[in-house]
């Protein structure tokens, strides 16, 4: 008999990587691969890596760095790297780091059973390929084991927007959606296992435009027939591009209430000279005017960013622009981030902001996306919400879950299950969560 070998993943990155992290796991099973939560453990490890920021590629490297130690005491364990770093330095990483068995590009995850095959027989793979076929639909089918109650689902990869700043239409390459079908037979197979909330997933989502049985559908299509599915009680969807957000995407969230009335739409700038420098085609305003029209919708709906300070070319005035798009709009939740430099995105040939200057716009947005950030959360007190149970809390007894406004709530009392929804009054905002008490139903 022989005993399986053990795989070790590590996901840095978006949500993106978090699913395609768990449908190589799943595809390595085929290979004989289980899963293991600990590198010591593991027989291949396998990091999923994110190119997006300096020091997110940077990290590959110092990890790797680590796993030395490891490979010395167990000369068979094997070494990978996937996703956006290894896409973008392909056999560079070899180069600076020898240890290293299989490079693997996002978009060659299907081929990764007969890579590790012949890095077993003790040879280096690698391939970066944006091969035409469609890599979900030749990755193996997904297994039938229960789950959690909330999951990602990729149904769009890929961007054509070319963001001065932005690596990832050279990682994920160009915009490719994923056949309605497959994603509705996805979704209904996760129900089945448990799942009770899908975030679908798209590096620009509502950019979907997936075949379907009557012509393209739009993403406002695919949510509204998901809607159907019984048992999917929540839909969610990112990232969004402002550009993207068609009518019937925004009608949908007046009126299509599985739809969850939570928007991540991210911005970056709120001078519009510096979106014309980032190439955002869109301006301040024309967001302000988006935003006004999808609240019309849903005047509920809680309005998450991205934010990126210190440009190149960047002024104070403009920086003042960005903050005060930021009082207009009332985030909920906001990502900020402090630019930086990547090899190959044209901004990488422009004049830089000072990086002191940077650090200090940097904490000058946080401070404000943070009060409102709590100004929001703490709004929720007094007022009734849905929410998902996912899992027990630290304290004994007691349960956490997900409002509709993606707040994580927590309970005290007995009864909620995991994948419960129920109606919680909220009675106190903390530091990062709200704590409620279970309200009839
Ligand atoms: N497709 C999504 C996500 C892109 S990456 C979108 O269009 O929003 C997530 C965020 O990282 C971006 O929204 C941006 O705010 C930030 N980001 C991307 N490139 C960056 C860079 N070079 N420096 C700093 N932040 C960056
Ligand atoms: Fe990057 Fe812009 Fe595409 Fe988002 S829309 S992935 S920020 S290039
Ligand atoms: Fe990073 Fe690639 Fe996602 S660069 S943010 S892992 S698409």
């Amino acid at each position: 008999m022989t005993a399986h070998k053990k795989l070790f993943i590590k996901t840095y990155g978006c949500q993106m990587n978090v699913y395609d992290s768990e449908r190589m796991s799943e595809a390595m099973e085929k290979a004989g691969y289980r899963p293991t939560d600990s590198a010591e453990d593991a027989d291949m490890i396998l990091l999923n890596t994110c190119h997006i920021r300096e020091k997110a590629a940077e990290k590959v490297y110092s990890e790797l760095g680590r796993f030395r130690g490891l490979k010395a005491d167990k000369p068979d364990l094997k070494i990978g790297v996937a996703g956006c770093v290894a896409q973008a330095e392909g056999e560079e990483i070899v180069r600076r780091q020898p240890l290293v068995d299989l490079v693997v590009g996002p978009q060659s995850y299907h081929r990764l059973p007969e890579m590790v095959a012949k890095v077993d027989s003790g040879a280096r793979a690698l391939d970066t390929d944006f091969p035409a076929e469609d890599k979900f639909e030749h990755l193996s089918a997904r297994p039938k084991a229960a789950r959690g109650p909330t999951a990602f689902l990729t149904v769009q990869e890929g961007c054509d927007k070319f963001c001065a700043f932005c690596v990832v239409p050279y990682t994920r390459g160009a915009e490719v959606s994923r056949p309605a079908d497959r994603v509705l037979t996805e979704a209904r197979d996760l129900v089945d296992r448990g799942v009770r909330e899908i975030t679908l997933l798209g590096q620009n989502v509502n950019a979907y435009h997936g075949a379907g049985p009557d012509g393209d559908w739009s993403l406002a299509r695919l949510v509204r027939e998901l809607a159907r599915v019984d048992g999917l009680e929540r839909i969610r969807y990112t990232t969004s591009h402002p550009n993207d957000m068609e009518d019937d995407l925004i009608a949908a969230h007046g009126d299509e209430p599985k739809l969850m009335p939570y928007l991540h739409l991210p911005v970056q700038s709120g001078s519009d000279r510096i979106l014309k420098r980032m190439n955002r085609s869109h301006t301040a305003e024309s967001y302000l005017r988006l935003i006004e029209r999808i609240r019309a919708a849903r005047p509920d709906i809680l309005m998450s960013g991205d934010f990126i300070v210190g440009f190149p070319e960047e002024t104070e005035a403009d920086f003042q622009a960005t903050l005060d798009l930021v009082q207009a709009v009332g985030y909920g939740y906001a990502y900020t981030f402090k630019y930086s430099t990547r090899p190959g995105t044209p901004a990488a040939e422009r004049p830089q902001v000072d990086p002191a200057e940077a650090d200090d716009r940097l904490q000058r947005l946080q401070a404000l996306i943070h009060r409102q950030q709590h100004e929001v959360q703490d709004a929720m007190v007094g007022r009734t919400v849905k929410v998902l149970f996912e899992k027990p809390g630290r304290k004994d007894g007691q349960m956490v879950g997900k409002s509709e406004y993606l707040h994580a709530v927590h309970v005290d009392e007995a009864g909620p299950q995991t994948g419960q929804i129920r109606t919680v009054e909220i009675v106190k905002s903390g530091a990062n969560s709200l704590f409620g008490k279970l309200s009839g139903t």
